[in-house]
């Protein structure tokens, strides 16, 4: 059985009005992985994503789910949609059910499930979200960050194998912002892969076990963290800056200030931890 749950050869979009927003795109999405797909605005992360969910088909090139070239009649299509879920980057373009407890429902009941599974979604989704409190709440009555935990709910109702959200923590506050990077890590640990879309390089290098980096249409890179985001000239050629995490660290080392072998933080805690414990302790008379 393979591991690569979907793969584009050679994707092309170019839209009605002549914009080239794909101009060749080679990626494989593994099963099990947190991967970020990284770019500035107008990279074309967002029409990606639309090709990956069928709802845009491209210009040319294929796309194949697991393992078998997509065809885009209606069989395949539902299955790949029952499969791979997309949370949209504005929740007021995904939500359109009065209540919330019909919109978390909405995709279940399509999927032919009795009423007591459907409820049962229902529930397990929304309280893995964190908002079981909100079942019976207007739609139009929640916060936005309120409406994109809701949103997020609905496609998990779906059970999807793969999880692709786009910029969930743009116009969130911090705190919001962090409890949706905390659900992501969680669906992770329960085995759902997570394609976390994105411009937030510190987002994207706290969260991923692989960067996928996005310009101009063209994929520009590709692998760990530590290796693509610690690229000075790659992250430029693509107007990102690095990690702060990442920058601190080199420069403490550059500087003398921390030994070369040590493993690179992920996290400010990490960055901490090796600080803390690389640093000679001063006698009561600072030597
Ligand atoms: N429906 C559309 N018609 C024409 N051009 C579009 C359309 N949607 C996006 N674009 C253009 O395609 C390029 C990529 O956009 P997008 O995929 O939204 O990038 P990102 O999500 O990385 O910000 C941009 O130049 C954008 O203006
Ligand atoms: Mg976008």
């Amino acid at each position: 059985m393979t591991d690569i749950i979907l793969e584009t050869c050679n994707l092309r979009c170019q839209y009605p009005d002549g914009t080239i927003a794909l101009q060749d795109i080679s990626i494989t999405i593994k099963k099990g992985k947190k991967i970020a797909l990284l770019g500035t605005n107008g990279a074309g992360k967002s029409t990606l994503l639309l090709h990956l969910i069928a709802l845009i088909k491209p210009t040319s090139g294929k796309i194949f789910f697991q393992g078998k070239e997509l065809h885009y009649n209606r069989s395949s299509l539902a299955n790949l949609r029952s499969r791979v879920g997309l949370v949209f980057q504005d929740p007021e373009s995904q939500l359109f059910a009065p209540s919330v407890r019909q919109e978390v429902s909405f995709g279940p009941i399509n999927l032919g499930l009795a009423k007591k599974q459907v409820e049962e979604r229902v529930f397990s989704s929304l309280e893995l979200s964190g908002i079981p409190h909100l079942v019976d709440k207007p739609v139009h009555l929640l916060s936005y960050g309120q409406k994109k935990l809701v949103s997020i709910a609905a496609v998990l109702a779906m059970k999807p194998e793969l999880l692709i959200l786009d910029e969930p923590t743009a116009s969130l506050d911090p705190h919001n912002s962090k409890e949706i990077m905390q659900l992501l890590n969680t669906l992770n640990q329960k085995g759902m892969s997570v394609l976390l879309v994105t411009h937030n390089v510190e987002e994207a290098y706290g969260f991923a076990d692989e960067i996928i980096l996005m310009n101009n249409g063209l994929i520009t890179g590709q692998g760990t963290p530590e290796i693509i985001l610690s690229q000075d000239e790659l992250l430029a050629d693509n107007h990102l800056t690095k990690p702060i995490v990442l920058e601190i660290f080199n420069s403490l080392q550059l500087a003398g200030h921390l030994p070369k072998n040590l493993p690179i933080p992920r996290s400010r805690q990490a960055l901490m931890d090796l600080i803390q414990n690389n640093t000679p302790i001063q006698d009561n008379n600072g030597r």
